[in-house]
């Protein structure tokens, strides 16, 4: 990629994003929310890539990657109002179709723009498919894990806003019930990544967000999670439940193991 396209990439995102904006307040506010979230992602992708020995333009690409990410989440929520892959399409692939339909990346070099495409469409596959290997698992590693880090963030905020701020869209609508479900602890203590479809309340959902440390790559992403505090503000937001501090318990143990680790993949 030319140095300077990166730039223009980040114009042409602004511009897209600008052209969401309306009249409704709630429907701006989901707008925004993945704006910033995209500028934060951008961000700790060039931490993570930082931390590791990548070339000036593997690091370029990776940060393009991150730019594009969540770019399906406009039109998603233009025409479904939710951000709930579930019940209206997957955002990763609408994203690439927005790219392509866009031909924003018409000005990379080929191997550059396969590669973005297949990075974005596999930041959010519930596990990366074993055929997967070389560079373009490494870049698939770099987004899933600079997006949960800024997820984590989002919630965090989320949780501590009081309810007339919040962005409607971000809390997936699940219902405020005490406890939380078996088959989730069950889950965390086998150290598995919680499944979207085990999930029948906010509590749940906040597990869930926990379990993502079960599929964190890089010892710079364990360290910014907890240097953030984002560990202890999910933590927080949870009832003091037996079963619940267990869970939370394991799952600090193993961050922490995980945060010690040297750099290089994890
Ligand atoms: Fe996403």
């Amino acid at each position: 990629m030319e140095p300077n396209e990166l730039g223009r990439l980040k114009e042409w995102f602004s511009e897209y994003c600008r052209s969401f904006y309306a009249e409704n307040e709630a429907d701006n506010r989901n707008f925004s929310l993945k704006e910033t979230h995209t500028h934060h992602v951008c961000e700790n992708m060039n931490l993570l890539t930082g931390s590791l020995k990548l070339s000036p333009n593997e690091r370029t690409v990776a940060e393009a990657i991150a730019l594009f990410h969540d770019v399906g989440r406009f039109e998603q929520y233009r025409r479904y109002s939710t951000f709930r892959d579930d019940i209206s399409e997957n955002h990763a692939a609408l994203g690439v179709k927005v790219m392509k339909g866009e031909g924003v990346l018409a000005n990379l070099p080929e191997e550059e723009r396969r590669a973005i495409y297949l990075a974005v469409s596999l930041h959010n596959v519930f596990r990366v498919p074993p055929a997967i290997n070389g560079r373009d698992l490494l870049l698939t590693r770099l987004i899933r894990d600079a997006d949960k880090l800024d997820i984590w963030r989002v919630f965090v905020e989320f949780y501590t806003m009081p309810e007339s701020e919040r962005a409607s869209a971000v809390g997936l609508g699940f219902p405020d019930l005490p406890g939380c479900s078996r088959e989730v602890l069950d889950c965390l203590a086998r150290r598995e990544l919680v499944n979207l479809s085990m999930l029948k309340s906010l509590n749940d959902f906040k597990l869930l967000q926990l379990s993502w440390v079960f599929d964190l790559n890089f010892p710079a992403s364990f360290r910014l999670m907890v240097d953030r505090g984002y560990m202890d503000g999910l933590a927080m937001t949870l009832p003091k439940d037996g079963n619940l501090v267990n869970a939370l318990g394991l799952i600090r143990e193993y961050v922490a193991g995980k945060a010690a680790g040297g750099d290089g993949d994890a």
